[in-house]
């Protein structure tokens, strides 16, 4: 039996997963690292991390690992988009990487909007200015830390840094070098354009391949720790969100994503990449051959849930908590949840607007506010799901996976919700699964990933909408969209006493 390994560089761990040619993950391992925050808003992290932990986590794999390693073919990866890793002549990181959830750039994307313009960068990038993404970030380093920037060479993403350092060879794949904001996303080149009116140095962009492209393989020093064979191939991989898409077969026009994970996303399929969304939501390039995917982000989805239940409930399980959401009636009684925890990116991309619970009455009880939480990260993601509609996208069938999953009540909210066939996957293992499968076609295992997905996914449970509740979720859902407008400037008054 052949096998492949997928590497998802997450933002607490990195996971690999060995699968086999008929997609069954027959191993599993987890290392986690630490996120440096030293100031409000910095999130950075060690990229020697990301390669000690992945050397050591591929090492516990062989050691576990009864099979012949020459049958691991290839392995590929799945990463934390947007992270700035600086790298100075030798290749030699300069500095700490800068997360995309750091939120010290409001000013360079202020700077990039006054010098670009904000009509110009949506033609070129098809993206907003948002502090998480890439460019923000270099301009930063540029501005406050001159001696760094000096020295720089080349900027790179986090899992682009993790396969140089098992390879030795350094590119960027066109999935992620999409939200750097430097990227031509129709053309998929980077834009000499941005680069000159912003005075970088478009050589530190590194070169671009496809996301099953074979970089190389892995170093001797790599074989050495790690048990890996000399004939396993690496292929370049995937941004989380596209590897996302590519585990649950998000791989043709029509086909819709809903991931509820810390974050929520609702992600759509995009054969071209000449469509004007205006910036509303993310337009990114896929990790499948020249297509496009579109993306909402819901910055509080399942976090919200635990946070409600941190503060609410944490002696019982997230099982506990749900369990009688069911007894509570659409709508729950009239109260109204807005998950802005912490500020909101799609369609508001606010950072200082904050959730409330709309409504209270004297009759509610726990569980109320617990469907209302659930109730209200849905209405959030379909806002996604609504501009998308506008748009003009047919959106009839949509697989969930993720954290919102979990709960067979939720499944059936989120169907009534987004009016739409909900599909539940037998084994989900998101963007893991979908290096693994950039592996494997990269490996020519399969001629599309579209026919690796036919071999590797299927299908557990389908939800499907129930009338009566998509017309009551309409009217709702009317409601919750004005919450947004009627405290926004509540919220604005009271950010300065947090
Ligand atoms: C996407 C984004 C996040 C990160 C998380 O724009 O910022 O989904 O990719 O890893």
């Amino acid at each position: 039996m052949k096998h492949v390994i997928g590497i998802d560089l997450g933002t607490s761990a990195v996971k690999i997963l060995l699968v086999n040619q008929d997609g069954n993950v027959v191993q599993e391992v987890s290392k986690p690292y630490p996120l440096i925050q030293e100031k409000v808003g910095y999130s950075e992290q060690n990229p020697q991390d990301w390669v000690d932990q992945t050397v050591a986590g591929l090492s516990d794999l062989l050691m576990n690992f009864n099979g012949d390693p020459e049958s691991i073919e290839g392995i590929s990866f799945s990463g934390q988009m947007h992270g700035l890793v600086l790298l100075d002549e030798h290749n030699d990181v300069l500095r700490h990487a800068i997360l995309w959830n750091d939120t010290r750039t409001t000013e360079q994307c202020q700077q990039i909007y006054d010098v670009v313009g904000e009509e110009r960068l949506l033609e070129i990038t098809k993206n907003p200015a948002l502090e998480g993404f890439t460019l923000p970030k270099i301009l930063w380093v540029k501005e406050n830390e001159p001696a760094v920037f000096e020295k720089a060479r080349k900027f790179v993403l986090p899992k682009d840094y993790l396969r140089y350092k098992l390879t030795d060879e350094l590119h960027m794949e066109y999935s992620d070098a999409a939200g750097t904001l430097l990227l031509d996303v129709g053309n998929k080149e980077w834009s000499e354009e941005i680069c000159h009116l912003l005075e970088i140095n478009s050589e530190i962009c590194p070169p671009l391949v496809d996301s099953h492209t074979k970089v190389g393989n892995v170093t001797q020093e790599v074989i050495e720790t790690t048990g890996l064979a000399n004939t396993t191939a690496v292929f370049a991989g995937a941004a989380d969100n596209a590897c996302g898409a590519i585990g649950s077969g998000i791989l043709e026009d029509g086909k819709t994503l809903c991931s509820i994970g810390t974050s929520g996303v609702v992600l759509s399929y995009e054969a071209s990449g000449d469509k004007d969304f205006q910036g509303q939501v993310h337009y990114f390039n896929h990790g499948a051959p020249n297509a496009f995917y579109t993306m909402g982000v819901t910055l509080s989805a399942g976090y919200s849930l635990s946070w409600f239940k941190d503060n609410f409930a944490k002696e019982e399980t997230f099982e506990e908590l749900v369990a009688d959401v069911d007894s509570v009636p659409v709508g729950s009684n009239g109260l109204l949840f807005t998950p802005y925890l912490v500020g909101e990116r799609t369609p508001h991309a606010d950072a200082l607007i904050r959730g409330s619970f709309i409504g209270m009455d004297s009759s509610h009880e726990r569980k109320d506010f617990v469907r209302s939480v659930l109730e209200g990260i849905t209405f959030s993601l379909n806002e996604s799901i609504e501009i998308f509609r506008n748009k003009g996208k047919k959106i009839n069938t949509i697989v969930s996976t993720g954290g919102g999953t979990k709960n067979e009540d939720w499944l059936q909210i989120q169907a009534d919700v987004f009016d739409a066939t909900i599909i539940k996957l037998s084994s989900e293992q998101g963007p893991g699964m979908g290096a693994a499968m950039l592996a494997a076609y990269g490996s020519g295992w399969f001629d599309t990933l579209q026919a690796c997905a036919d071999t590797f996914l299927k299908v557990d449970k389908e939800f499907k909408p129930v009338k009566e509740n998509v017309v009551k979720y309409q009217q709702l859902f009317d409601i919750y969209k004005d919450v947004y407008k009627q405290t926004k400037s509540l919220n604005d008054r009271l950010a300065t006493y947090r």
